[in-house]
């Protein structure tokens, strides 16, 4: 079975794009709502409770465990590979290289949670490949919460990114790499803001890299475990991202 983890619906993306890869895995889908954001909150705290969340999918039989969030990448990815070396795991990291190949105005952004934009992990991949090209973070707090709250896709989604992004478009940006799972279902307003620039989503080539470490066969079961409460969250999906069913949804005692 494969494991997706979140705090919320950002790994709904990662999700999407595993089934197009792998559509007879098992998979379950765990979401921390209770505790979302994990955006702004101390790394060792998200390392805390990534390791609950693991542990949970761990009892369902998971050997897969997608870290489909850039933000528990950032603060648990390195810890649970050291402490389960039996175990397969899969997390995100902001897409700076193929950023970089991207850009001909050399200036990037890379938007991503404030522990993202602030954390070890950019800072060691923009030392690696940013080479002579500019990498602006732009860390955009608040834009989780309006796009759990379904409106990502609205204006004040837009006004809200138009806020957020004057110094990359003022640089001359042509590349923006969306180095948050949320990120996606915001997409429209952001390619509102952006104009014709590059919008990298990394779901596709996450789902790739499952696809190569997880075998493909399985029942093809998708089942929801939240933190927070199920009835909620399956309006919520219904809103986010329609025709995305799942055979059950559980709350996480
Ligand atoms: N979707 C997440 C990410 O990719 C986490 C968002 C949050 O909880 O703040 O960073």
């Amino acid at each position: 079975m494969v494991g997706i983890f979140d705090s919320g619906l950002g790994g709904l993306s990662v999700l999407t794009a595993v089934r197009g890869v792998l559509p007879l895995a098992d998979v379950v889908y765990v979401a921390d709502q209770s505790r979302a954001p994990y955006g702004d909150r101390p790394a060792a705290e998200v390392l805390q409770f990534a390791r609950e969340m693991h542990d949970v999918m761990a009892r369902r039989g998971t050997t897969t465990t997608v870290l489909a969030s850039n933000t528990i990448s950032n603060a648990a990815l390195h810890e649970l590979r050291r402490d389960h070396p039996d175990r397969v795991f899969v997390g995100l990291e902001p897409a700076v290289k193929p950023a970089v190949a991207a850009t001909r105005s050399k200036v990037i952004a890379v938007l991503g949670t404030t522990g993202t934009i602030g954390g070890p992990l950019l800072a060691d991949l923009v030392r690696r490949f940013a080479g002579d090209v500019a990498v602006i973070g732009v860390a955009l707090p608040g834009l989780v919460e309006i796009i759990e709250d379904g409106l990502g896709e609205t204006p004040h989604a837009e006004a809200f990114l138009t806020g957020h992004l004057e110094e990359p478009k003022r640089r001359g940006a042509d590349v923006y790499v969306l180095a948050c799972t949320h990120y996606p279902f915001a997409i429209t307003s952001l390619r509102r803001v952006v104009g014709e620039a590059h919008i990298i989503d990394p779901a596709r080539a996450v789902a790739v890299q499952v696809g190569r470490v997880h075998a493909a066969t399985g029942t093809g079961r998708t089942v929801a475990l939240t933190t927070g409460d199920p009835v909620r969250f399956r309006n919520q999906v219904a809103e986010v991202v329609p025709g995305l069913a799942f055979d059950a949804i559980e709350t996480i005692a």
